[in-house]
């Protein structure tokens, strides 16, 4: 028997209100996005301390590809936190993290010989991209895109062109970043319809920016998001994606891809640059992988490596209970065959979302890969003005009625239940945020 969500109590019941009291008179800088307070979780359900039951459409931002609390997972972490918790990964050597490391090398989709760097987060993966790209190449310029994101410490940062607020007051971060727009085709930068525009979005890069004031010989590596996330769940047509990658080839900058949203079967396959048909110099990857404990890690080619003791290092990647972790979600990837269900069960939701759109005025895209999935709302199809205020209501209305869904871009909300997400439970959880839809875009016509 499925269990459905069950909302005893208004969201935040009293219990919630106690601990957002407290986490907001202690805790800094905010980007809460709805009054749950998880007391519980198991698979796709998720219990608040007031007694509701939720259906967990925002799998912890992509990171709990299993699932709440998956077993093998937490049998992991209890044996590796009886037997050490630490032993400084980058100093001394243990079981777990050779195997992870071979673990992960083998299922990159970074070619040939590979070396994998471990961290904790998906900020520092790229961050120590960055540093191999600059080491390997000697080169100190990189590109990124617009509504990419990468990270928020300071070098990722400079990559991020996400969101204004992220930067604000940061400037000047990391010097030397070219942020080009990215092949956002619902809302395309330059106003052209794909596929008449002969993707102009990539071929500028070498016949404006290389030609007018951007060495290409100084640019060490491009960072591309095959999926962009927080900009917008935005899928770029493959050949704007082989484009750039073959831009970059013809002049020695590395590709790195940054996996760590899209990346761990989210999209139906291992990793989403495998939509694209390319593979990278560089792939880093986060999120998912520890299944709930930090983990960051960055695959590249054996010849990027440092070779060199102590140019990059830090304290506590490669901690043994993130590994552990890392090692059994990988095997449980694996063992469920989690990159079919994610394919199998996105192709029924690109079908619902579909649907949807035919039906719902206030719908204006939807899209995705696999279970990584968005609607975006605007108030009039025509101007495709974002209807940012109704994309809160409809998110705020998911949670009365027990779903949580998070919202990605200017207008729109992503839909990323765990992969092993049962059917009834899917099509339960996308019942809930159609119906969402429909009044809050009932609403907005009256
Ligand atoms: C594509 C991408 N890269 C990097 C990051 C940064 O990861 P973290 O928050 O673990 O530092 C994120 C986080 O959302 C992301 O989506």
């Amino acid at each position: 028997m499925v269990k459905v969500p069950n909302i005893a109590v208004e969201p935040p019941g009293p219990k919630a209100k106690a601990i957002i009291d407290l986490d907001t008179k202690f805790l800094a800088t905010s980007t809460k996005a709805s009054p749950i307070a998880i007391e519980r979780g198991e698979g796709s359900l998720i219990w608040d301390v007031d007694g509701n039951t939720y259906l967990d459409f925002a799998s912890g931002v992509a990171v709990l590809n299993l699932g709440h609390s998956h077993p093998a997972v937490v049998k992991a972490i209890k044996q590796q936190a009886q037997d050490f918790t630490h032993f400084a990964g980058t100093d001394y050597y243990y079981d777990v993290q050779s195997r992870l490391a071979e673990r992960i090398c083998s299922i990159s989709n970074v070619p040939g010989e590979r070396r994998v760097f471990l961290s904790n987060s998906g900020t520092e993966s790229n961050e120590a991209a960055l540093k191999l790209a600059r080491w390997s190449t000697q080169r100190k310029l990189f590109i990124s895109f617009i509504g990419g994101f990468h990270g928020r410490t300071l070098g990722s940062l400079s990559l991020t062109a996400s969101k204004a607020v992220q930067q604000e007051r940061y400037f000047p971060s990391m010097p030397g970043v070219t942020h080009l727009p990215f092949a956002y085709c619902y809302r395309c930068p330059y106003h052209l319809d794909y596929p008449s525009c002969d993707i102009w979005c990539a071929k500028i890069l070498e016949e404006l920016h290389f030609e007018d004031y951007l060495p290409s010989e100084e640019v060490a590596a491009m960072f591309m998001e095959p999926v962009q996330g927080e900009g917008g769940y935005i899928v770029p047509p493959e050949e704007f994606v082989q484009i750039m990658h073959s831009t970059c080839k013809r002049h020695g900058i590395l590709f790195v891809d940054d996996e760590v949203q899209a990346g761990m079967a989210r999209t139906g396959r291992m990793w989403a640059l495998e939509h694209h048909g390319v593979v990278p110099d560089i792939m880093c990857t986060a999120k998912a992988l520890g299944s709930g404990v930090p983990i960051g890690a960055t695959v590249f080619r054996k010849e990027l490596d440092w070779g060199k003791k102590g140019s990059h290092s830090n304290t506590y990647g490669g901690n043994p209970i993130a590994c552990a972790a890392a090692l059994v979600t990988i095997e449980t990837i694996e063992k469920e065959g989690l990159v079919e269900q994610a394919d199998r069960k996105g192709e029924h939701m690109r079908k619902r979302l579909g649907e949807m759109k035919a039906v719902h005025e206030i719908i204006g895209d939807v899209r995705g890969l696999g279970l990584m999935r968005a609607a975006e709302f605007v108030k009039d199809r025509r101007t495709k003005e974002p209807a940012v205020k109704e994309r809160d209501a409809i998110e705020e209305l998911c949670v009365r009625r027990g779903l949580v869904a998070i919202g990605c871009g200017k207008s729109g909300i992503r839909i990323i239940p765990p992969l092993n997400i049962p059917m009834e439970l899917l099509d339960i959880g996308l019942d809930i945020l159609e119906g969402a839809i429909r009044d809050v875009g009932r609403d907005m016509v009256r």
